[in-house]
């Protein structure tokens, strides 16, 4: 039997963001490395290399924040498109969320005179004067989320932002809020940004499947957990070799960073270098095919402190994964099943179906 052939995605395939009718590349170009005053980033011209070849290979979305090497790369950004004229051409997603000015409250948080603050700032170093989609980079524990989504659908309105998107929320805060929108008839958030990666799954036990229900495309970052699913770091006993941020900042006591060098990575790690081998492929564009691939991910944030790399994952999206290679990654890094989740699993669901198979449609 003849299988069809599949056509496989490249940078200029455009998929609709959640049920929006914003169109994006299935990779964006991250760029929390343009500058380098956070120690691990790229000078200017790098920077601006790394963007004109993302954007020369067909891709149109570019994610960056306020804060992002405390204003640098929002500046650079601005740069580059006041030099080149294209920016009507982008999809161009900014952030706001954090603080400031320390001391004054009102100078971070999400809600509306921070929002506002930020945004003018935004545009200022952006040199522009509307953002596709603008982010809240992270639930504040504090604001109510009728004032956010009031904040965001009247900015939406005034033509300053055109959509809105969330990121580092619990699902609840996200299922709580869309749902409101929709009843209120407010501006619906159309995307869901989180760490996401062959060491990361926490977020499929319940943003995944909110994503799907919500109308909401996911955008995973550090899709190479920082550059340890690259293959290039190595362990000797207590010892880690190998260059780059994660070399750079080891032991500065960011726990984001170091959780990372866990046996149980290392083990992910020794697997995806091992696959990736076996189909001739680098562990760096299996793990960002793998990721790409995964339900409800519409976009995946790509990071590059060189053109080079960025040419490396751009070649993620030229090959598929076979099945049994699939497996095997599923297999080393699957989340470990706890309550209630395990009531959700095949073997409940065969307890409540009787043993038949039901499918659902979205609709
Ligand atoms: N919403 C949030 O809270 C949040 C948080 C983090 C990131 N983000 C977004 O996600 C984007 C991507 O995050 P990320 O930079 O952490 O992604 P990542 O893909 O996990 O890490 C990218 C880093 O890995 C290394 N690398 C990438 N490709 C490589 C290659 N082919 N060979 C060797 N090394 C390679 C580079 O660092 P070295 O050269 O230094 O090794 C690069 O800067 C960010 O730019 C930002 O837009 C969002």
């Amino acid at each position: 039997m003849s299988s069809t052939p599949t056509t496989l995605p490249s940078l200029a395939t455009y998929s609709l963001l959640g049920r929006s009718g914003l169109k994006v590349s299935p990779l964006c170009l991250g760029t929390m490395t343009f500058g380098t005053e956070w120690g691990w980033g790229s000078p200017k011209e790098t920077a601006h290399r790394v963007l004109a070849r993302y954007l020369e290979a067909g891709g149109n979305f570019v994610d960056t924040a306020d804060g992002y090497t405390n204003g640098t790369s929002e500046e650079l950004i601005g740069e580059y498109f006041a030099e080149h004229g294209s920016r009507d051409a982008v999809v161009l997603a900014t952030k706001f969320t954090f603080n400031a000015r320390a001391g004054d409250p009102n100078a971070g948080g999400n809600g509306r005179k921070n929002i506002h603050r930020a945004l003018e700032g935004s545009l200022r170093r952006l040199r522009t004067d509307y953002v596709d989609l603008y982010w809240m980079h992270a639930w504040d524990g504090l604001t109510p989320v009728e004032e956010v989504l009031d904040t965001l659908d009247a900015l939406v309105r005034a033509g300053k932002i055109r959509y809105v998107g969330f990121s580092d929320v619990p699902a609840w805060y996200l299922a709580r809020a869309q749902t409101i929108a929709e009843l209120r008839g407010r501006e619906r958030v159309c995307a869901l940004q989180l760490e996401y990666s062959l060491v990361e799954r926490n977020i499929e036990r319940e943003h995944v499947p909110a994503a799907l229900e919500l109308g909401v495309g996911l955008c995973p970052w550090s899709p190479l957990a920082s550059g340890l699913l690259t293959g290039k770091y190595q362990r000797q006993g207590e010892e880690v070799s190998g260059s780059g941020r994660l070399a750079a900042i080891r032991g500065a006591g960011n726990p984001n960073f170091d959780k990372l060098f866990t046996d149980r990575n290392w083990e992910i790690v020794d697997t995806l270098v091992e696959v990736a081998k076996g189909i001739g492929r680098s562990p760096t564009q299996v793990a960002l095919n793998w990721i790409t691939s995964r339900p409800a991910v519409t976009s995946t944030l790509i990071g590059a402190t060189k053109v080079e790399q960025l040419e490396e994952n751009l070649g993620s999206l030229e090959f598929e994964i076979p099945r049994e290679v699939a497996a095997r990654l599923d297999g080393v890094s699957r989340p470990e099943l706890v309550h209630p989740y395990i009531f959700f699993g095949p073997e409940m669901r065969a307890r409540i179906t009787g043993g038949t198979t039901v499918t659902r449609n979205r609709g």
